[in-house]
Formats: structure tokens, sequence, C-alpha cells
């Protein structure tokens, strides 16, 4: 299966990717990644995924006249490596129509917080300030709404009394990177059907 990855900061969800393919073989694996994509340049994970040799492509808001056309284009772009599944690894924008008219039932997602609690760009900071005892990851489709989409797996993370933002975060990365090397791993070797909210893996 041909993944094309996309990503907006340190790309550690997309490294712990390449280093399970590497380690694994793609053939065991059930994919390879065939291309990175980001919303902005200069970024650890295109550094990452160029280290590695891939393709990479940077498709910006700001080089597109409306939110429209920025989605059309990166849906373009996306179609060009001809992916089976498009992994969101830390991308920080919200897609639209276009892009899951194209890629829907197949673009998955990680978010840092148990959905449906603490959606949207700071689950972490929101679990924390709220005072959540538990929080952790959690692996899903996309819909057309904000980490709304049927959920494929989840990881649970102790909330420390110590903890600030960011050593919860790292800590909630330590279980999101193995849960979406495992998940990404099955969907492309086993297959999935998504019924309603539930995801079946065969
Ligand atoms: C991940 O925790 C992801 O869930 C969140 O941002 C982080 C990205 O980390 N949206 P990285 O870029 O994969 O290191």
């Amino acid at each position: 299966k041909r993944l094309v990855v996309l990503v907006s900061g340190s790309g550690t969800n997309l490294q712990a990717l390449l280093d399970a393919i590497a380690t694994t073989g793609a053939e065991a694996y059930g994919a390879e990644i065939v291309a990175v994509g980001a919303d902005r340049d200069g970024i650890e994970g295109l550094a990452r995924a160029e280290r590695a040799g891939l393709p990479t492509f940077v498709c910006r808001v700001k080089d597109h006249g409306s939110r429209e056309a920025w989605d059309a284009a990166l849906a373009e772009a996306v179609a060009a490596y001809e992916p089976d599944l498009v992994i969101s690894a830390g991308f920080m924008k919200i897609v639209g129509k276009e892009f899951l008219a194209r890629f829907g039932g197949r673009f998955v997602n990680t978010h840092p917080a148990l959905l449906p609690s603490f959606p949207g760009a700071h689950g972490v900071r929101d679990a924390l300030a709220y005072g959540a005892k538990v929080t952790g990851c959690t692996v899903h489709f996309v819909d057309d709404g904000v980490d709304t989409g049927p959920i494929i797996a989840q990881g649970v993370v102790e909330v420390r009394d110590e903890d600030d933002e960011s050593a919860l975060h790292e800590r909630i990365k330590e279980v999101e990177r193995r849960l979406l090397v495992e998940v990404v791993g099955r969907l492309a070797r086993n297959g999935y059907r998504i019924e309603g909210r539930k995801v079946v893996i065969q």
C-alpha cells in the first residue's frame, strides 16, 4: 500500500512510520511512504523526509487565492502520488470538501487527546487545564468535522501533577507513535470497512 504523510511540525510520528517500515520492511509492514507533504516550509518533518530520500511537497494557504483553492491544490498534490492511505501526522490544517471527496474514508489523523474530549489544535493544553486525570491519543478517520471522524484506536496516558503541556505532550507522543505505527500497518495489511462510526479491520 502507498502512503502519503502530511506534516506541519517536528514529524516524530512520520519518523516512527519511517523507522517501522525500514525495520520491518515495506513488504511485511504492508505499506511504504511514497511522499511527504506539508502546509509550510522549513520544518523538521520535511527534513526527515528528505533525509529518507522521499519526495516532498509544500502547499501553503497564502500561495492560493482562497481556502477552497488551497484545498483543491493540496488534493491535487496528494493525488499525484496515487496513495492508498493519507496520514495526517501532526498536520495542522483542516481540509475541505474537495480533499474529502477524493480521500475521505482513507484519510487517517492522529490527535493527542481521547476524542471526543478536547478536539482542536490544543488538545493537550485543554486536557491539562481541565484537570483531566487521564488523557491520551486517538487515531481516527477524518470526516467533515474537526477531529470528529470514526475512531480506529485510542491509547491512554496518565496526567501527572507536575506535568506542564510539553512534558505531557511528550509522554502522549510516546504512546501515539506506537499506536499510529500499529494502526497504519493493520489498515494496510488487512483492509478495513467503515460502518457508520465503527471501523472494522479485517
Ligand atoms: C502530534 O502529537 C499530533 O497528534 C499533534 O501534533 C503532534 C505532532 O507531532 N497534532 P510530530 O510533528 O509528529 O512530532
